[in-house]
């Protein structure tokens, strides 16, 4: 996500925001500006990639001025580049931005109708437009008419040489926390960035304006009304304020998940309910194709697999999901009438972006999912549905895989759509998935329970992880969560597979886990839970809430909401996040960083 630092009665406040823009890296960038006001003038620099660029510019041509606003920004609209770095600066009016404008397409058409001119893609200008043009008497009170008109999620800073000493700020679901301070005026959208000078902060929030001049900050409501907000003490050390006061960054991404889902759903649900809006250039694509190859590498394969059944089931689309180190050196028969889908968190993965090239020799048109704006397979693609999940850090994939999972569903709403797929089941598909953020939320308040289990699990040299339908590719994944971060071998089995080899190693000392919720195959997952059972194995069982037969066949129970099985992989994969979270915490193993592992894998 962007990194938004603001300072106002400081000597040289440019020098400060930068040094406040580097305690927010570790947020993920790709690339980096600050704005100052001096003597009425406004001063600034932006630069694409690393903010090393910016401290060298800075050196070069230092920004004069006491008051300063820093941005690193996480593309979302318009690709990584200079012009498309904040801040964004329109007559009298300076700004950065962290968010997602829903309705900017209809406000620059708008403003184009008025003869205003643009230098960038990003849906950002768009509100220093709006509030260049927004004749009021104060600078808050131009951001205040401007926000009453724009859709979406913003944490913004806007500087003015109208008032020099002043800088406005807003809020909604984009986060930005003010320092409490007697001499200065501090905000940040993350704490680690405020610690240097206040460990005394108030948390803006949703739909909440703020003024804050050198020790002064008033807050209010986006119509006007005043609020007060009680201040809070941060205890935390530096590197825990990098991690929100996580442990780890795969814990603070796990808890994530809810957001990452509403980001990556926004502006994509039609209002009617009853369907997705998805570009038709991207929609048709899986619609109009013979047959859709999906390709992927780790957790983004798994993903796929949970696509395929999706696709089949909603659009009637014959769908294969293989690992893309095999189809890279397949030839694999495929041709104008194949849709190649491709699947990835990075964008970089090297054996997905060969396969994605022996596609486009194929002459096969290539859609991808993908999580970093601008990356390697999403500039080679024909066409790309973007995760929103924003930067994923820890090495093990969390918020990218569910996201993934969310693009997938409205692929295949969009492709039913279109062939076939009824308006009520629609409805009823659309309503689940706006319910999801909630229901992720109601499954990360079992963490408690999950400790206690982990804890039976983090002696364990193996374990056997079975699920069937949409419980198989979770199944994998929680395995592959296990393996990757706790370093004890785990397996994902199809659970019909048991008595074709698997059942021969379960023994009191090899744990199974079994994704039991409610769905047309739960029955045969109990009959392998009495399998396992039946020869001494130790079970811990996915089960939906209230679920009673389970209970005594099981060592151990962790109980999800109920939810339409096709969502199986959202609320079942959640808590085995957590399982194998903890069981590494209790192993003591380097969570974030893996041995052996890297986050992204650009060689073979
Ligand atoms: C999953 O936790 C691993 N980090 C790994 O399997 C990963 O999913 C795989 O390397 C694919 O990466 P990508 O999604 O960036 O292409």
């Amino acid at each position: 996500m962007c990194g938004i630092v603001g300072l106002v009665g400081q000597a040289n406040a440019a020098e400060h925001v930068l040094e406040g823009l580097k305690r927010l890296e570790y947020r993920g960038y790709d690339s980096a500006g600050i704005a100052t006001l001096d003597h009425g003038r406004i001063h600034l620099h932006r630069k694409r990639g690393k903010l090393q660029g910016l401290v060298d510019l800075l050196r070069e041509q230092p920004l004069p001025g006491s008051i300063a606003i820093g941005h690193t920004r996480w593309a979302t609209h318009g690709r990584p580049s200079d012009e498309n770095a904040h801040p964004h600066r329109v007559d009298d009016i300076v700004l950065v931005h962290n968010g997602i404008i829903e309705n900017y397409l209809e406000l620059r058409s708008e403003l184009t109708a008025l003869g205003r001119k643009f230098e960038s893609e990003t849906d950002t200008e768009i509100i220093a437009h709006l509030i260049a043009t927004t004749p009021a008497k104060s600078l808050v009170e131009r951001v205040r008419a401007t926000l009453l008109r724009v859709q979406g999620a913003y944490a913004i800073a806007v500087l003015s040489p109208s008032e020099p000493d002043t800088i406005v700020v807003a809020k909604n679901a984009s986060p930005l926390v003010l320092g409490i301070s007697e001499t200065l005026g501090i905000v940040a959208s993350d704490i680690p960035a405020l610690l240097p000078y206040t460990r005394t902060v108030k948390i803006l929030e949703e739909g909440e304006l703020a003024v804050i001049r050198p020790g002064s900050i008033v807050i209010t409501k986006l119509d006007g009304a005043p609020v007060e907000r009680a201040a809070r003490v941060i205890d935390w050390s530096p590197v825990m304020a990098e991690k929100g006061g996580h442990k780890h960054f795969m814990h603070k991404e796990v808890f994530e998940q809810p957001r990452s889902v509403v980001d990556t759903l926004r502006g994509r649900l039609s209002a009617r309910g009853d369907d997705v809006e998805l570009p038709d250039t991207v929609v048709d694509m899986v619609a109009r194709a013979s047959r859709v190859m999906i390709t992927a590498c780790g957790t983004s394969y798994h993903a796929g697999l949970v696509g395929r059944l999706a696709i089949e089931e909603l659009a009637r689309l014959s769908c294969e999901v293989e690992l893309a180190s095999e189809l890279r050196y397949r030839h694999p028969l495929m041709g104008p009438e194949t849709l190649t889908l491709a699947v990835s968190q990075s964008g970089e993965t090297a054996d997905t972006l060969a396969a994605l090239k022996e596609a486009r020799h194929s002459q096969s048109p290539v859609l991808s999912i993908v999580n970093v704006l601008d990356s390697s397979i999403a500039r080679d693609s024909n066409q790309v549905l973007y995760t929103h999940a924003g930067p994923e850090i820890g090495v093990a994939s969390t918020k990218a895989f569910i996201t993934q999972v969310i693009a997938f569903y409205l692929l295949a709403i969009g492709a039913g759509r279109r062939r076939g797929l009824s308006e009520a089941r629609a409805r009823e598909l659309v309503r689940g998935l706006r319910e999801l953020p909630l229901t992720i939320e109601e499954i990360l308040h079992q963490e408690p329970r999950i400790i206690e289990i982990a804890a039976s699990l983090k002696a364990a040299r193996s374990a056997l992880y079975l699920g069937r339908g949409y419980g198989y590719p979770v199944a994998l994944e929680g395995a592959l969560k296990l393996k990757e971060i706790s370093y004890i071998h785990a397996e994902g089995y199809a659970a019909g597979e048991m008595k074709h080899g698997p059942i021969a190693l379960i023994e009191p000392s090899v744990p199974v886990v079994v994704i039991a919720t409610q769905g047309p195959l739960y029955d045969k997952v109990i009959g392998n839970v009495q399998e396992v059972r039946a020869r001494e194995g130790k079970v811990i069982a996915v089960v939906t809430q209230g679920d009673r037969r389970i209970r005594e066949m099981a060592d151990h129970v962790i109980e999800v909401p109920a939810v339409d099985p096709i969502f199986t992989p959202i609320v079942a994969t959640v808590p085995l996040q957590l399982l194998a979270y903890h069981v590494a915490d209790q192993r003591g193993t380097d969570i974030d960083q893996p041995r052996n592992l890297a986050k992204s894998v650009t060689v073979e």
